[in-house]
């Protein structure tokens, strides 16, 4: 890789100002970004700059973009520095950039690079009829062509030492020349004769309908194949899955007929009181998964909800609403008609009530965490058997959760 050195002061011109109509130029290619975006326009000013100076960047061009784009001189010398299109010393006519990359080098990048020394001298110094300079360089993306020069701003591809030294005759005297390939090469075809892809079938349609056909074959025969396994596997799987039908859980759609005050009376025996039936399921059921499901399991369990009002049910048979039940057993929490600052707290964040329980307690006008926290244990009673899960607020804490939970709120 070249060193990327300004030229020494003694070759630095005293100023750089872009002429009238470069300026005019540079203007519009400022334009074309949008506001605050100007420096990005840095490269086509750079490559403005090292034209107008005769094909190389002293550091007062590279100074003059950076003021006319407000950039800290420093990262426009950056990008100069970076880039070897910028020629940070003066060039010859002819400005050479071979390249010498891993493509180029292995073709014959080297042979090229010790014809240009022997020829010109070392890369970087100007010939002495000042018609050349060179510079070895990084890949310049024609590594199909290989090797290959750039001169000024044409390629030339396919090059020996000997084609590159007829090249450089030419252009010395001034004789026309060939840009791209020089062995005749359009674009980046084969170098030698074709010797793939020179199947016809390939070209003739005759490959793609005998694929077509066996694609048919295959996804036929496989849809086949895909009916039969589902067949089977769904024939495997009913024989292995089909269970006894599950015996009563516990719903109140499935309890079983005597449990009925009716059905008990015939047969003598006491009427279960709802609350007992509650306190049972809830000793039997398994513990609770998710304060979704719980709420679905006691819903599907209890007689069906009767939304509540602050103060209503007194006179409501026992059995039939829940409050009544509640009134037998504890005392009503005091509610809020509406949450304060019309900001109910998310109750569901207290393990044991989810959404569903959270609406039926905010029936009840209990809408803060601080509501519950308070909680005496005769409101608790109370709660647990309007909610028909006694014992269930103590077991899981719903005193402690919400006196933490307002706490955390500040
Ligand atoms: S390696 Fe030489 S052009 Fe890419």
């Amino acid at each position: 890789m070249a060193n990327r050195r300004l030229a020494p002061a003694a070759e630095q011109p005293q100023s750089f100002a872009f002429t009238p109509e470069n300026a005019d130029w540079a203007r519009g290619q400022i334009a074309k970004y949008p506001e605050g975006r100007q420096a990005s326009a840095v490269i086509p000013l750079l490559w403005k700059a090292q034209e107008q100076n005769g094909g190389w960047l002293p550091q007062k061009a590279i100074e003059a973009v950076a003021d006319e784009l407000g950039m800290p001189h420093i990262r426009v010398l950056e990008v100069a520095t970076f880039y070897t299109m910028f020629a940070l010393e003066p060039v010859g006519r002819f400005w050479i950039q071979l390249c010498g990359t891993v493509p180029c080098d292995c073709c014959g990048a080297k042979e090229l690079k010790a014809a240009l020394h022997e020829r010109l001298g070392p890369s970087g110094k100007v010939t002495a009829d000042g018609n050349f300079s060179w510079l070895e360089v990084e890949c310049l993306g024609a590594c199909c062509n290989a090797p290959m020069v750039q001169i000024n701003q044409d390629y030339y591809e396919d090059l020996t030492p000997e084609s590159l030294n007829k090249l450089l005759d030419d252009l010395a005297a001034g004789r026309p020349v060939k840009v791209g390939s020089q062995i005749g090469r359009i674009s980046s075809e084969p170098k030698d004769a074709v010797n793939t892809l020179t199947d016809e079938s390939l070209f003739d349609g005759s490959r793609v309908s005998a694929w077509r056909k066996r694609f048919e074959q295959t996804e036929a025969a496989g849809e086949e194949s895909v009916k039969k396994d589902e067949a089977a596997s769904t024939e495997a799987r009913v024989k292995d899955e089909t269970k006894p039908a599950r015996p009563s859980s516990g719903r109140a759609n499935e309890s079983n007929a005597v449990d009925a005050p009716a059905e008990r009376a015939s047969a003598g025996q006491a009427p279960v009181k709802p609350e007992d039936q509650a306190e049972a399921r809830d000793a039997k059921a398994p513990p609770a998964q998710d304060p979704a499901v719980e709420d679905d399991k006691i819903l599907r369990s209890e007689p069906p909800h009767h939304p509540a009002t602050i103060g209503a049910g007194d006179d409501v048979p026992e059995g039939e609403n829940p409050e009544a039940r509640a009134d037998a057993v504890g005392t009503r929490p005091k509610g809020l008609a509406v949450p304060r600052d019309d900001r109910p707290d998310d109750l569901t964040k207290i393990k044991g009530i989810g959404p569903i329980n959270q609406r039926r307690l905010n029936d009840l006008g209990v809408w803060h965490y601080d509501q519950i926290a308070a909680w005496s244990p005769q409101e608790i009673a109370w709660v647990g058997a309007y909610l028909a899960f006694p014992g269930r607020i103590d077991r899981e804490n719903w005193v402690g959760q919400a006196s933490d939970l307002a706490g955390s709120k500040g």
